[in-house]
C-alpha cells in the first residue's frame, strides 16, 4: 500500500469558535503566526504526501486563497524589497498542489469524506481533521501511513485520554493489542464515559482504503444526527482487519479553546525568534500574579 493523497474536511461550522468563526473559518485562526489549516498541510508534506484535497463549504474561501498564488502581494514585497516575507508567502503557495471540493449541505465528517470519492479513486489515501495539531518529531499521518504499509490494513490514529474526556471522541473496542497497534473490534462514537469500551480515543488521523465510500453511501445519521466516519469504520471493522494505531505526538484540541490557547502558548516557545522575550512575559506575569 502506498499513501500519495490527503483530505482535509474543513467544511464544519467550528460553532465551538464563535464569534470569532462567524465570518473566517476556524481552520483561518492563526497559532502564532500561522493558520491551523497550514500546521496540518505541513505534516502532510512532511509525511510524503503529493496531493491534499481540501473539502469546503460556503464563505471558506479563504483556506483555498491562503494556498493559492496572490501575484499582487508578491509584486507589493518585491518592490519593497522584503525578501523575508516575500520567502514566506511564496513557501505557502508552493508548498503542495492543493484541490477543493465543497460539501453542500454539512451533513458530518462521514459524509465529508464521502466528497472525496471521485479525487480518492482507487487509492488508499490519508484524511487529517484539523481540530488536532500535532507536534512530534515524525509526522503523525506518517506514522499511520508506515503502519499502513507494513500490515496492508486501514488504520486508526489513537491515543489515551482519561476517562471523563472520552465523551468527546470515538472510543475504539480491540483485541490482540501489541506495543502501539491493536485490531479494532468494535467503536462508539461519543459515549458516556461509563459505557466506554476503552479510553482509546480516535484523534483525527486516518489512513483509509476505498472500500469505505459504499459504507459511508449507507451509514446512517448517528450522534448529534450527523453522518459519522466513526459509525462507517465500525462496519468497515465487521469485514476486514482494521488497525488502531498510538501515535507519538504532542497532541492540541484546537477546536476547543483550552486547547487552542495551550498550541498558542507552547508554540510561540518554540519559535527561536519569539521565545526569549514572550518567556520573559510569561514569568513576569506569573510574578505579578503571584503564580
Ligand atoms: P467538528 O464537529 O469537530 O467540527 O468536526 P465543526 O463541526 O466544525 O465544529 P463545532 O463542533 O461546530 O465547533 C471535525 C472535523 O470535521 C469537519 C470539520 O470541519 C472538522 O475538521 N466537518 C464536520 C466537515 O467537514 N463537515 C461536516 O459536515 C462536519
Amino acid at each position: 500500500m502506498e499513501v500519495n493523497k490527503a483530505v482535509i474536511p474543513a467544511a464544519g461550522y467550528g460553532t465551538r469558535f464563535l464569534p470569532a468563526s462567524k465570518a473566517i473559518p476556524k481552520e483561518m485562526l492563526p497559532i502564532v503566526d500561522k493558520p491551523t489549516i497550514q500546521y496540518v498541510v505541513e505534516e502532510a508534506v512532511a509525511a510524503g504526501i503529493e496531493e491534499v484535497l481540501l473539502i469546503t463549504s460556503k464563505g471558506k474561501e479563504s483556506i483555498e486563497n491562503h494556498f493559492d498564488f496572490d501575484m499582487e502581494l508578491e509584486a507589493v514585497l518585491e518592490e519593497k524589497e522584503k525578501e523575508d516575507l516575500l520567502e514566506r508567502v511564496r513557501y505557502v503557495s508552493d508548498l503542495i498542489s492543493i484541490h477543493t471540493v465543497r460539501q453542500k449541505e454539512q451533513k458530518g465528517l462521514g459524509h465529508a469524506v464521502a466528497c472525496a470519492k471521485t479525487f480518492v479513486g482507487d487509492d488508499p489515501f490519508a484524511v487529517l481533521l484539523g481540530d488536532d495539531v500535532m507536534y512530534s518529531d515524525k509526522p503523525v499521518i506518517g506514522q499511520l501511513i508506515e503502519h499502513a504499509e507494513k500490515t496492508g490494513c486501514p488504520v486508526i490514529g489513537c491515543q489515551e485520554v482519561a476517562r471523563e474526556e472520552i465523551s468527546k471522541y470515538g472510543s475504539v473496542q480491540h483485541s490482540d493489542r501489541s506495543g502501539r497497534r491493536a485490531r479494532v473490534t468494535n467503536l462508539i462514537e461519543k459515549p458516556a464515559p461509563e459505557e466506554a469500551p476503552s479510553t482509546l480515543a480516535v484523534l483525527g488521523r486516518y489512513v483509509l482504503t476505498p472500500d469505505i465510500f459504499p459504507i459511508l453511501a449507507e451509514t446512517p445519521r448517528g450522534v448529534g444526527g450527523e453522518i459519522q466516519l466513526t459509525d462507517a469504520l465500525k462496519t468497515l471493522a465487521d469485514k476486514r482487519p482494521l488497525e488502531a494505531y498510538k501515535f507519538k505526538a504532542r497532541r492540541y484540541d484546537v477546536g476547543q479553546l483550552q486547547g487552542f490557547l495551550e498550541a498558542t502558548v507552547e508554540y510561540a516557545l518554540r519559535r527561536e525568534d519569539v521565545k526569549a522575550d514572550f518567556h520573559e512575559y510569561l514569568q513576569q506575569l506569573l510574578t505579578e500574579r503571584g503564580g
